[in-house]
């Protein structure tokens, strides 16, 4: 394997079951970034991660607010970014993300505004609809950057075979 996979999404409870799952393989200082476009899935797919490990039912999106930040049930916390909006660098100095890096679990929507700051080791779950479909199916495509490398060949295989 190359620190990549493929899972079919087939509608928004198996997007939500998805997360769920990949919720219980998650740690602080762990980084997931999440790709897609507009109405991909990616919040969809952070609130089941928050509600498993926070409790949250109804996590907003942090559209305008960029950051919600949530306590994890096992203690330490967990960042929920939308960089959507974010223009310049300097944002992102005030969101404090690159600390939270190190010591939160970390979701974070649009990581192409990250420029400089995006970090060595992550996750990255691509999330797009599945080609030639209309039926709301989606393709998550997983790739995992640094030590996440080998988290994603040597584990999360309750995650790769059950989608
Ligand atoms: N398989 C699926 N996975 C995720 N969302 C889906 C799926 N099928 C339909 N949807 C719908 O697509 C929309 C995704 O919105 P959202 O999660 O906010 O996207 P994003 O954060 O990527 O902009 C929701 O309205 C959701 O109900
Ligand atoms: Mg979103």
């Amino acid at each position: 394997m190359t620190g990549a996979a493929e899972i079919r999404l087939v509608d928004e409870s198996a997007t939500r079951d998805f997360g769920l799952r990949l919720a219980a393989h998650l740690k602080p200082g762990d980084i997931v970034l999440l790709e897609g476009d507009l109405g991909a899935g990616k919040t969809t797919l952070a609130r089941a991660v928050i509600e498993a490990l926070t409790g949250e039912q109804d996590a907003p999106s942090p559209t305008y607010t960029l950051v919600q930040t949530y306590e994890l049930r096992e203690g330490g916390e967990l960042w929920h970014a939308d960089l959507y909006r974010v223009e310049d660098e300097h944002e992102l100095e005030e969101l404090g993300l690159e600390d939270a890096f190190d010591f939160a679990i970390c979701l974070i929507e649009w990581p192409d505004r990250l420029g400089a700051m995006r970090p060595n080791t992550y996750l990255e779950l691509d999330i797009r609809p599945e080609p030639g479909e209309e039926t709301g199916a989606r393709r998550v495509r997983l790739t995992g950057r640094g030590q996440w490398e080998g988290r994603l060949d040597d584990g999360l295989d309750d995650i790769k075979t059950r989608g």
